[in-house]
């Protein structure tokens, strides 16, 4: 339904965006997971047209998001909840798109009550919503037109616990109806618990896609290991001809727990952790971004 082919995004001499390729089927929720800078917002402005690419191209349901007639019936899209007029009132932004897509002003009151944005929370100025009232009005403003395809940049920023549950369910039930989800996220815990694909983006390229299954068990086994003295297991690991590189807060062993506990034990290293590389998403995460993390990349 969504297909990205051989997208790029240069500017100047950076490429923000490196030949990025993935498609979205309908009836699953896609993903789109990468740590800050990654290229998230720059590929979906690209998807909508906002931002011009470099070279490639996506399509959505087959055309150019600016060949689409109508686009609102088709495709819902939330990239920035800020981006609205601050001087208009929550009930105004929602009947423009309304007008705009040639829907009935009774669509706006059904979205308002979709997204539980109250009879007078409607009426406030945009410039006085809080953050998660923003995100509610935006989700929506992308579902007023009924479109098969939603694209959702962070969807859950802002939103209490509450709020986040129910985005989760409402974009679970969309997509059951057959509907095509795209959302980004920089948190794994988000995305892990909402998405049927998961597409990872690190420094602009993508390292890894698949389902959660697919993606734990295409990984490579090892050990992450943790120390009070990182520097010694370092050098110590490094002695022992084991290799490793940094993820998260420690590092990545390619070798099995007990090689790297004998190591450790010999040079009386205390670790903190110590655990086989199967501990989940996030470790896999943390890997496979970890040249692109700002942190914990000593
Ligand atoms: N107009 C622009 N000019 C120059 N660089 C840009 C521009 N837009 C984005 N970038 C750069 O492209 C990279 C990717 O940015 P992008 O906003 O796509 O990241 P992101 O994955 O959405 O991150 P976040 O999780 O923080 O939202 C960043 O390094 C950013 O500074
Ligand atoms: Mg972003």
């Amino acid at each position: 339904m969504i297909e990205v082919t051989g997208l790029t995004k240069s500017y100047g001499g950076f490429t923000a965006v490196d030949d990025v390729s993935f498609r979205c089927e309908p009836g699953r929720v896609t993903g789109f997971l990468g740590p800050n800078g990654a290229g998230k917002t720059t590929t979906m402005r690209a998807m909508v047209g906002l931002t011009p690419p470099t070279r490639g191209t996506v399509t959505i349901g087959g055309l150019r998001y600016a060949d689409i007639p109508n686009p609102g019936r088709h495709v819902g899209v939330l990239l920035d909840a800020s981006a609205q007029h601050n001087g208009r009132t929550g009930r105004e932004v929602l009947t423009i798109g309304a007008r705009t897509m040639g829907l009935p002003d009774s669509r706006v009151e059904e979205m308002l009550e979709l997204v539980s944005l109250t009879g007078p929370e409607a009426k406030r100025r945009l410039r006085n919503y809080s953050l998660g009232m923003r995100q509610r009005l935006g989700v929506a403003h992308a579902l007023l037109g009924d479109p098969s395809v939603l694209i959702l940049d962070e969807p859950a920023n802002g939103l209490d616990p509450a709020g986040i549950r129910w985005m989760r369910s409402l974009l679970k039930g969309y997509a059951d109806r057959g509907g095509t989800v795209l959302l980004s996220s920089h948190l794994l815990h988000e995305v892990e618990q909402i998405a049927d694909e998961m597409i990872l983006i690190g420094r602009g390229r993508i390292v890894a896609q698949g389902d959660r299954r697919s993606l734990l068990a295409e990984r490579h086994t090892g050990t992450l290991v943790t120390a009070e003295d990182m520097d010694a297991l370092t050098k110590a690991l490094d002695a022992a001809g084991l290799s490793a590189h940094a993820a998260g807060e420690g590092l990545s062993v390619e070798a099995e727990p007990v090689e790297v506990g004998r190591v450790a034990a010999a040079e009386r290293i205390v670790l903190t952790d110590l655990r086989g590389a199967d501990g989940g998403l996030e470790n896999l995460f943390l890997e496979l971004t970890a040249d692109t993390q700002r942190e914990g990349n000593a």
